[in-house]
C-alpha cells in the first residue's frame, strides 16, 4: 500500500462513500441465475448479514465480490473505485474472505498460514527472497511479528507453532480470519464462520468479529444461525433465489413473514438432522447447522 493509495482512502471514507458498494451484481451459470440483480452497500463500522436458504446464492455472490467469478453484469466498487473481477487486484484493493469449506495450507504452521495472507503487503519480491539478504530478512521478521500479533488477537497466540490440519475445528475457522486480516483489510467477508462450531466458539466468534468491527473494518456476515447473526448485525439482506428478498435492521427482517415463509419453504428439501423438516420455531431461535461438510483443511 503506497501513500497515495492510503490518502485516497482516508478521502473516500471522510466524503462518506460505502467501503462496498455492489450494483446489479447477476451471475448466471448456463441456464441457471444464481444471483439475480443484487446490490448491497456496506458502510465503515458496520455489521451486514446475508441470510437466506441453501442454495439462495449467497457464497456465489460472495465469489462474484471477490474475484473468483466474473459476474455475468453489475458491478464492484471499494471505497469509490471499481474493482476488476480478479482476487488479487481484491486483496489489494482493501478485501478479505474466508471460505464456507476452510482452506487452509494443513501442512503449514497456524504462524505460516497467516504469513501466507501477509505476503500481498510487503515488497518481498522473487530475487530477495533468492538471495535472501537483509532486507529480505528485517522484512520476514516484520512479517513473522505481525502474524503473531493477529494469532493473539483471533485468540490463538499459544498455537502458532501447531500444524493447521492438527487444530481443533473451531480454531481452523479463527485461522482462517487471521490470515484474511493479515491483508490489511478494510471489509471482510465471512463464509458461515460458525458452521461446525458449538454454542461456547460460536460466542467468541461474535465477539471476534465484534472486535475486528471495533479495530475499524467492516464485515460482511454470511450465516444460517439466526440468533447469531440477529444479535450481531446492524443490518441484514435475505437472499432467496438470487434475489433480495428484504432488507433492513434485524427486528425488521426477523418478523418478516417472507422471510420466515422463505425458510420453511425451504424445509422440504432441508431436513433436519432427524428426518424432520424445519418447523417455524427453527425460523427465529435457530442454530441451524450448515449443510456442508465440515472437512476442515484441506490444501
Ligand atoms: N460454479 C458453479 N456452476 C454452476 N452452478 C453453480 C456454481 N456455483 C454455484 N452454483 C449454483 O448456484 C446456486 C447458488 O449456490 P450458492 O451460492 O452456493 O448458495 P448458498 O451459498 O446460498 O447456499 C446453487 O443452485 C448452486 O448449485
Ligand atoms: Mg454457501
Amino acid at each position: 500500500m503506497t501513500a497515495v493509495d492510503q490518502s485516497e482512502r482516508t478521502a473516500a471514507e471522510a466524503a462518506g462513500t460505502p467501503v462496498l458498494q455492489a450494483t446489479g451484481v447477476t451471475m448466471r451459470f448456463g441456464g441457471l441465475t444464481a444471483v439475480n440483480d443484487v446490490s448491497m452497500s456496506v458502510h465503515e463500522g458496520e455489521i451486514v448479514g446475508l441470510i437466506g436458504p441453501n442454495g439462495a446464492g449467497k457464497t456465489t455472490f460472495f465469489n462474484c465480490l471477490t474475484g473468483l467469478y466474473k459476474p455475468t453484469e453489475g458491478r464492484v466498487d471499494l471505497l469509490g473505485s471499481q474493482i476488476p473481477p480478479k482476487p488479487r487486484a481484491v486483496v489489494v484493493a482493501g478485501m478479505a474472505r474466508t471460505f464456507q469449506n476452510i482452506r487452509l495450507f494443513g501442512n503449514m504452521t497456524a504462524l505460516e498460514n497467516v504469513m501466507v495472507g501477509r505476503y500481498c503487503r510487503t515488497g518481498a519480491m522473487a530475487f530477495t527472497s533468492i538471495i535472501r539478504g537483509p532486507k529480505f530478512r528485517r522484512e520476514e521478521e516484520q512479517t513473522r511479528a505481525r502474524a503473531q500479533e493477529l494469532l493473539d488477537f483471533v485468540g490463538l497466540g499459544k498455537s502458532a507453532e501447531n500444524l493447521a490440519r492438527n487444530m481443533p475445528y473451531g480454531d481452523q475457522r479463527r485461522l482462517e480470519i487471521a490470515r484474511a486480516l493479515a491483508t490489511d483489510p478494510k471489509l471482510v467477508l465471512l463464509d458461515e464462520p460458525t458452521a461446525g462450531m458449538n454454542p461456547r466458539e460460536t460466542q467468541q466468534a461474535s465477539d471476534l468479529i465484534f472486535k475486528i468491527r471495533d479495530s475499524g473494518m467492516a464485515v460482511v456476515v454470511i450465516e444460517h444461525d439466526m440468533r447469531f447473526i440477529f444479535n450481531l448485525c446492524d443490518r441484514v439482506l435475505c437472499l432467496v433465489r438470487g434475489e433480495v428478498l428484504v432488507e433492513g435492521t434485524p427486528d425488521k427482517v426477523q418478523s418478516d413473514p417472507r422471510v420466515i415463509e422463505a425458510y420453511i419453504g425451504g424445509a422440504e428439501d432441508d431436513e433436519d438432522e432427524d428426518g424432520t423438516a424445519v418447523d417455524e420455531s427453527d425460523v427465529s431461535a435457530a442454530s441451524d447447522e450448515s449443510h456442508e461438510s465440515h472437512e476442515g483443511a484441506t490444501e
